[in-house]
């Protein structure tokens, strides 16, 4: 059909797999047990990037397979971050020109990544055939993979709210000043009321104090608790660090260059308590579930 001829088969792809594939078939993706978080925020400027590279290198060098979605259009992306230079991203797989396996780099630690901040918006307006053949090739995919965490952009945008619902576990990210704590709560408001999501977890981020961060969560609490039905969660805080900015600089991952500074070790605490969450909590933690909601299919 619409695939070229110049893709290459995956050596791992069986014929009936690419039969299927030719004749665009769903089918389920063998890595299930992932669980997709999508780490997120009101306003921009406030650490997500820096979130996601860093709980992705601390989970791999736990041992932890992890797949990084760069859903974010603005700049200052992931790969920049990281000092990648990836040279195609998801939108090459939706026009049919590359292979999922040949989008997605490799970065620290060994940590995968698919750059997909081009291609976001043709998410939405797919042709049935492009449909298809990015779920045949999301089931192609080799990995078997523990995490896959979403880097969205800021605000209630259609492409964060879209995102967002298709993870199954939303970190949402605050930091001190209260334009963020407003953007926080006005994010979490549109995605409960709108659109049904109802649990959170707060990451506060550049604090001063644990105690800061604890202050900031209650007042967050207070007001849902209030006005909204969703439940909130403490997942964390990271400390206001020099060492993260120097590391921002050298276009590295703080926790991969100074594992021992002040924010290495919160966000370390961070993925402890991400990973101590009881088996039974975590419910349809699948990339299937994910890539079906993404695509409009299934649930
Ligand atoms: N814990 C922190 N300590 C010090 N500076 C921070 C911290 N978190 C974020 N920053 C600063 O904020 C900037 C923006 O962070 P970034 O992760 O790019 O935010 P976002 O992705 O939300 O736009 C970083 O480049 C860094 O300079
Ligand atoms: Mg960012």
């Amino acid at each position: 059909m619409m695939l070229k001829e110049t893709l290459r088969p995956y050596s791992h792809e069986t014929a009936s797999a690419r039969a299927a594939y030719y004749a665009g078939n769903m089918y389920k993706i063998k890595t299930s047990q992932a669980r997709v978080i999508s780490i997120t925020s009101g306003k921009g400027g406030v650490g997500k990037t820096n979130v996601v590279a860093n709980l992705a290198y601390a989970l791999a060098q736990l041992g932890k397979k992890i797949l990084v979605v760069d859903a974010d259009l603005g700049l200052a992306n992931i790969d920049i971050l990281l000092g990648l230079t990836p040279k195609y991203n998801l939108q090459h797989v939706i026009m049919g020109q590359k292979r999922l396996a040949e989008v997605i780099v490799t970065g620290p630690g060994g940590i995968k990544i698919l750059p997909a901040s081009s291609g976001v918006e043709e998410l939405t307006s797919l042709t049935m055939g492009q449909r298809k053949r990015l779920l045949a090739e999301f089931s192609l995919l080799d990995e078997a993979y523990d995490f896959v965490l979403i880097d969205t952009a800021a605000g209630i945008s259609g492409n964060v709210i879209y995102f967002n619902l298709a993870a199954s576990e939303i970190i949402n990210v605050v930091e001190p000043d209260p334009t963020s704590f407003t953007d926080a709560y006005a994010l979490m408001k549109v995605l409960s009321v709108k659109y049904g999501a109802n649990n959170f977890k707060a990451l506060i981020n550049n604090v001063a104090s644990e105690a800061e961060a604890k202050d900031i969560f209650e007042k967050l609490r207070l007001v849902t608790d209030k006005f909204l039905q969703i439940k909130l969660e403490y997942l964390g805080h990271i400390l206001r660090d020099d060492k993260l900015r120097e590391a921002v600089r050298l276009q590295h991952a703080v926790t991969e260059i100074y594992p021992y500074a002040k924010s290495s070790r919160c966000f370390y605490q961070i993925v402890k308590n991400l990973c101590n969450v009881p088996k039974g909590e975590i419910k349809e933690n699948s990339i299937n579930r994910f890539i079906n909601r993404l695509l409009g299919k299934g649930d």
